[in-house]
């Protein structure tokens, strides 16, 4: 059964841009991306969307549909009444470069200033060892799929670009907390994500949370307790000892 759905689409680029009202055919079965590609094929061929997959693994076509972050290849058409407006726009924490396409270089920014895994340097590769639970705690950061729709909510960007310099967002703080929580990496993510990464900017509404295709609970297994680790190093009284005694003069 097919019915014509109202939709209103974003159409500009970085200079400005407006909603545009489209009726586009809706089938049985299909997804908000089947019709923004429709409208593409009939309507608008100068329509620019990312896409790659359509089957929500590749995390490009994330953008907002009614002011939801959505994977569009994931939004079922029958969440919606058939006279509803359904009304697409890019994601708003980043800027836009055309339609739907946003330019998430930030994400990439922030990805590149996080310093890789840092083995101790006494195991060679292939001598690792973990125990199975370690393993485990990390696996479900694992699943991230990139879409930067966590990063797209975050109260902190979202309005705030005076922020992005000081703040790498959810994705970039879990995959900091991940490296953190592995027992072979010697490096210092502690200070580096409360100072390089503000973690303190980071006040456990857990929206980044809500909107993740992937279901990681980012706020409760990642951004928590990286908080709790770094609380408690800082104000652990043997720790604050060791660090006192380590700066005394010899
Ligand atoms: S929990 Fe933290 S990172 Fe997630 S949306 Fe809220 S402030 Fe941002
Ligand atoms: S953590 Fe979830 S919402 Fe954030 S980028 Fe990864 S898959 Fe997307
Ligand atoms: S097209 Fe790949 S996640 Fe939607």
């Amino acid at each position: 059964m097919s019915y014509k759905g109202k939709f209103r689409v974003w159409r500009g680029d970085s200079e400005g841009g407006e909603l545009k009202d489209y009726e586009v055919e809706v089938n049985e079965g299909e997804v908000v991306l089947d019709v923004i590609h429709r409208l593409q094929a009939t309507q608008a061929p100068d329509l620019a969307v990312r896409w790659n997959c359509k089957a929500g693994k590749c995390g490009s076509c994330s953008a907002e549909v009614n002011g939801m972050p959505k994977l569009m290849c994931m939004c079922r058409m029958n969440t919606f009444a058939e006279d509803e407006v359904v009304t697409v726009t890019p994601m708003r924490t980043f800027p836009v470069m055309r339609d739907l396409v946003t330019d998430v270089s930030y994400n990439y920014t922030k990805a590149r200033e996080i310093p890789a895994f840092k083995p101790p340097a006494d195991v060679k590769p292939g001598e690792y060892r973990m125990q199975q639970v370690d393993v485990e705690r990390s696996q479900e950061f694992r699943k991230c799929i990139e879409c930067f729709l966590c990063q797209n909510t975050c109260h902190v960007i979202r309005d705030h670009e005076e922020n992005k310099e000081s703040f790498s967002g959810p994705r970039f703080l879990m995959r900091i907390a991940e490296l953190d929580m592995h027992p072979l990496d010697a490096a210092d993510r502690q200070n580096e994500a409360q100072e390089q990464h503000g973690l303190g900017f980071c006040n456990i509404t857990k929206c980044c949370t809500e909107v993740c295709p992937e279901h990681i609970k980012i706020t409760d297994n990642a951004l928590i307790p990286m908080k709790e680790r770094v609380v408690d190093r800082k104000y652990d009284p043997l720790v604050w000892l060791g660090n006192k005694i380590r700066r005394r003069p010899a």
